[in-house]
C-alpha cells in the first residue's frame, strides 16, 4: 500500500462507528504525517433508518445503505466492521476478505465463534484482520499478548473484561445503586452490547477470554468451552459481606495453565495437566491491583514465566476508547507492518489445536460460602463438620446478631479446597432442614506472587 491516500470503508455507524468517523476526521493531519499518506473514509454502510439519525458527521456522498454499492466502491483496501453480531455481518467480513481487503473489527462475538475460519481465510487471501478493539476496549491488549510478551510462556491471566459489569459492580459497591439503575446507566453511556444479557450474563467476557486465551496459550479456545456465570444473579448482600472481609467483587475471566511440576497460580498440581478456563464473579483482596479498577475500566493481569506479572488497565468500553483501538489497527495496517506480521507469525488461533481442558472438579482455590441457615444450637458446628469431613478447612466465619430461631446469613470462607468435593458437600448440606435454598459459592482469587 504505497498510494498517496488509502481508502477505508466502514460498516455500522453506531456508538463505536461514529467514534471512528470523528477520530479519522479530527486527527487526519496527524495521521497523514505519521503515515506519509492520507486515510480516506470512502464509504460508510448504514441502515436506511440511520441515515439522518446517527450519521451527521458523515458526508452524504460517503453514506450508502445498499451493501452492493458499498462493496462496489473502488480503492478501499481496508474495511472496518462495526455493525456487531454475526449473520449478515459475518458474510460481509468473508466477502471483504475474499476480495483481498484487510478487515478491522471490534466484534468479539464473531471472532470467538468464527475467528479461526476467518483468520485462515485472511491468510489464504494474503490480507490481515485487526481485532485490537475486540478485547478490553482501548487497552492495547492483543498487541501486548501477541508481540510484547512473545518471549514468555504465559502461565495465567486474570481479566476484568467487561466494562458494563465493572461499571455496575462499582456503582453497587460504592453508591449502593440498584442493579437495574446501574445497568441502564451503562447502556446510556454506550458501554453495553445491543443485547445487554451478553454483558451481565458473562457471555461477552467469555468471548473475549476465548480470544485472548487462544493467543496467550497458543491453542484454539472456543467460548463454548468456558464455564460462565454472570453478575445477573448476584445478591448485593454478598458484595457487602465480601467488603466486610476485605474483598471487592469483580467479574473475572480466568485462564490458568496447570502443568506437571507447576501448580498454576492459586491452583495445585492435578493428575491431568491442562488449561483451566472460567468466567465468574470472584472476590479479590482490596489491596490487589485488579480490585482497585472501577467504573467502565478493564484490567488484565498476565503472568509470564520470564517477565512475572504485568498488568494492563484502561477504559474497556465506550465510543472513544474503542475507536482508539480500531483506528490504531487501521493505522498499523496502513503502515504495512501488521499485515506482514499477521501473514508470517504462527500465533493466530487458526494454526493451533484446541487445548486440553483441566477438570473443573479438580480446580483448587479458596471460596466464600453463604448459607441461609437456621439460628439454633449446633447448626454452625454441623456445617463446619460436614465441610471438614470433605477435607475443607474454614478460614473465616461471619454471623451477625439476630433473633434466635430465624434463618440468618452465615458466611464462611475456606482455605484452598477442590471444587468437586466442595460441591458434593454443599449438595448434601442443602438437603438439611436447617439450610434454606442454594448456598452461595464465590471463588476468592489469590494472585500468584508477581
Ligand atoms: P451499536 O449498536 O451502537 O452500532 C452498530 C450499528 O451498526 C447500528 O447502528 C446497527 O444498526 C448497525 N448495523 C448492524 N448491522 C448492520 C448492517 N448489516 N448494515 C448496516 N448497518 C448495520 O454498537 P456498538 O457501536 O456499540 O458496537 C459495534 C461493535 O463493536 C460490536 O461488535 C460490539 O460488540 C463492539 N464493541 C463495542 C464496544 C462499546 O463500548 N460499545 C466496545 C468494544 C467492542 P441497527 O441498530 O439498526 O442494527
Ligand atoms: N459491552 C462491552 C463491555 C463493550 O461492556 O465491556 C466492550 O467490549
Amino acid at each position: 500500500m504505497s498510494e498517496q491516500s488509502i481508502g477505508v470503508g466502514l460498516i455500522g455507524c453506531g456508538t463505536v462507528g461514529s467514534g471512528v468517523v470523528e477520530l479519522l476526521q479530527e486527527q487526519s493531519e496527524r495521521y497523514a504525517r505519521r503515515l506519509g499518506c492520507r486515510l480516506e473514509l470512502r464509504r460508510v454502510l448504514v441502515r436506511p433508518q440511520d441515515v439522518d439519525y446517527k450519521t451527521e458527521r458523515v458526508p452524504r456522498n460517503v453514506l450508502v445503505t445498499d451493501p452492493e454499492a458499498f462493496f462496489a466502491t473502488e480503492s478501499m483496501p481496508i474495511l472496518v466492521e462495526l455493525g456487531g453480531g454475526r449473520g449478515a455481518i459475518s458474510q460481509f467480513v468473508r466477502r471483504a476478505l475474499d476480495m483481498g481487503k484487510h478487515v478491522v473489527t471490534a466484534n468479539k462475538a464473531l471472532l470467538a465463534a468464527e475467528g479461526a475460519e476467518l483468520f485462515a481465510l485472511a491468510r489464504q487471501r494474503g490480507v490481515s484482520i485487526g481485532f485490537e478493539a475486540s478485547c478490553a476496549g482501548g487497552i492495547p491488549l492483543i498487541t501486548a499478548i501477541n508481540f510484547g510478551l512473545m518471549a514468555n510462556r504465559i502461565q495465567a491471566l486474570y481479566g476484568i473484561l467487561n466494562g458494563t459489569c465493572n461499571y455496575i459492580l462499582s456503582q453497587m459497591t460504592s453508591k449502593n445503586a440498584p442493579y437495574a439503575t446501574a445497568l441502564a446507566e451503562a447502556q446510556t453511556r454506550g458501554f453495553a452490547e445491543a443485547d445487554p444479557t451478553l454483558d451481565v450474563g458473562g457471555g461477552d467476557s467469555a468471548h473475549k477470554l476465548a480470544i485472548i486465551a487462544s493467543l496467550a496459550f497458543g491453542c484454539q479456545v472456543s467460548d463454548e468451552a468456558i464455564p460462565c456465570t454472570g453478575i445477573d444473579t448476584l445478591d448485593l448482600a454478598d458484595v457487602r459481606f465480601g467488603a466486610e472481609l476485605g474483598y471487592e467483587m469483580k467479574l473475572l475471566g480466568m485462564a490458568e495453565r496447570i502443568d506437571e511440576g507447576n501448580g498454576a497460580p492459586g491452583l495445585s498440581l492435578s493428575v491431568q495437566p491442562g488449561l483451566s478456563l472460567s468466567v465468574q464473579p470472584c472476590f479479590i483482596h482490596r489491596e490487589e491491583p485488579l480490585a482497585q479498577v472501577h467504573g467502565s475500566f478493564n484490567a488484565i493481569a498476565i503472568f509470564g514465566h520470564a517477565v512475572g506479572q504485568t498488568v494492563y488497565v484502561g477504559r474497556g468500553a465506550g465510543k472513544e476508547p474503542t475507536a482508539s483501538a480500531v483506528v490504531s489497527d487501521v493505522l498499523n495496517i496502513a503502515a504495512g507492518w501488521y499485515p506482514q506480521a499477521f501473514g508470517k507469525m504462527h500465533i493466530w488461533p487458526d494454526q493451533q489445536k484446541p487445548p486440553r481442558l483441566f477438570d473443573p472438579r479438580q480446580v483448587q482455590a479458596r471460596y466464600y460460602l453463604r448459607f441461609n441457615a437456621l439460628d439454633r444450637p449446633g447448626v454452625m458446628g454441623a456445617i463446619a463438620t460436614a465441610l471438614g469431613d470433605a477435607g475443607i478447612s474454614l478460614s473465616g466465619i461471619i454471623q451477625h446478631e439476630s433473633c434466635a430461631g430465624e434463618f440468618v446469613p452465615l458466611v464462611m470462607t475456606t482455605h484452598e479446597a477442590r471444587q468437586g468435593p466442595l460441591n458434593d458437600a454443599l449438595a448434601k448440606l442443602k438437603q438439611l432442614d436447617f439450610i434454606d435454598g442454594e448456598p452461595v459459592v464465590i471463588r476468592v482469587v489469590e494472585m500468584p506472587p508477581g
